[in-house]
């Protein structure tokens, strides 16, 4: 669905809204730029044009429903009522948080990996700071898989072609060193044998294995409130802020996730954004009120930051 506001300043804000089954993050920023670059008139091979083969790469396999693969995929986590806040780090916040996070370990940290690690661990602090306990945390990051298969599928390949990797830091692991650590070793996870499992015709199978294995071990503790969850998904350089429908670039993209008032069925959400300036980060945060309210008094939190607002 798309829809366009026009302001009485002349202004135009474009809001789209799409199936997650059938358009990732880069699907979506693949067909912005089409569009975009077709407004402007360009000429045809100067156009990049979504690509539909990933279903020949990705086989579907009938023996599993599509109603059983949407259960694996939503179960592990309770859901509940969230609020949803925007928290900006700017380029001299990342700069310090890189070098708190740099080690031996991971000596390069990058912009998402500290601004990940960061509010991980912020918000374990919240979730103590709520429930009094401070329960293991396991997160999830969406990792691109285009990039990451030999040879690299086309950016332009439109499909949910992401996998969310996983990590869990205990109580006694909360650390941000440790952190960017474990986040660096899940998406290192992520190769090009992982990738190739799940291509061709026995992939279905080894996906819904991984499924299976990811949720059994969430589930199995978060139901029994054993375990808090996050779910990370980042945005970051993807190239938002050179969609141009020939009126200049964007003022601001944003990614607006669930409103306040929807039931999501992951708990606790982080959406990671480009700032306009290309070198900060924008992240969109969705908590339980209450753990909400706590993270905002977190004062390491509020000293690095350039905004918390709504
Ligand atoms: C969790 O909060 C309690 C106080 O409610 C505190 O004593 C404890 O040190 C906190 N745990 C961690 C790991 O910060
Ligand atoms: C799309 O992929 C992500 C990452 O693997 C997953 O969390 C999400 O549930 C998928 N969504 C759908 C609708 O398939």
């Amino acid at each position: 669905m798309i829809k366009v506001t026009t302001f009485a300043c002349g202004g135009i804000a474009i809001g789209v809204l799409v199936s997650h089954t059938i358009a990732d993050g880069i699907s979506l920023s693949v067909f912005h730029k089409g569009w975009a670059a077709t407004a402007r008139n360009k000429a045809c091979e100067d156009v990049v044009c979504p690509n539909f083969d990933a279903s020949s790469i990705f086989i579907q396999n009938g023996a599993y429903s599509r109603e059983a693969v949407m259960t694996a995929l939503s179960k592990p986590c309770k859901s509940g009522r969230c609020i949803v806040r925007r928290i900006v780090f700017d380029a001299s916040a990342i700069a310090s948080l890189k070098t708190k996070a740099t080690s031996s370990s991971v000596q390069n940290p990058t912009r998402v990996e500290v601004v990940s690690a960061f509010l991980w661990k912020c918000t374990m602090t919240a979730f103590n700071g709520t429930s009094g306990v401070q329960r293991p945390t396991f997160i999830t990051h969406a990792v691109n898989l285009r990039r990451r298969a030999d040879p690299p599928f086309m950016e332009s390949s439109m499909g949910n072609i992401t996998w969310g990797t996983g990590a869990l830091c205990t109580a006694e692991e909360i650390d941000l060193v440790c952190m960017v650590s474990k986040l660096r070793e899940a998406i290192t996870k992520v190769n090009v044998d992982f990738v190739k499992n799940l291509q061709g015709n026995g992939g279905f199978f080894k996906l819904w294995e991984l499924l299976k294995a990811r949720t059994g071990a969430v589930s199995s503790m978060a139901f029994s409130c054993g375990m808090d969850y996050i779910g990370f998904t980042s945005w970051c350089n993807f190239g938002a802020y050179d969609i141009d429908f020939g009126w200049g670039k964007p003022t601001w993209v944003s990614h607006v996730g669930a409103t306040g008032d929807s039931e999501t069925v992951f708990r606790s959400r982080i959406y990671l954004m480009d700032t306009r300036s290309g070198d900060g980060i924008e992240a969109w945060v969705l908590l339980e009120k209450d753990d909400m309210t706590m993270l905002a008094q977190d004062q390491k939190l509020l000293n690095c930051l350039r905004f918390f607002g709504s």
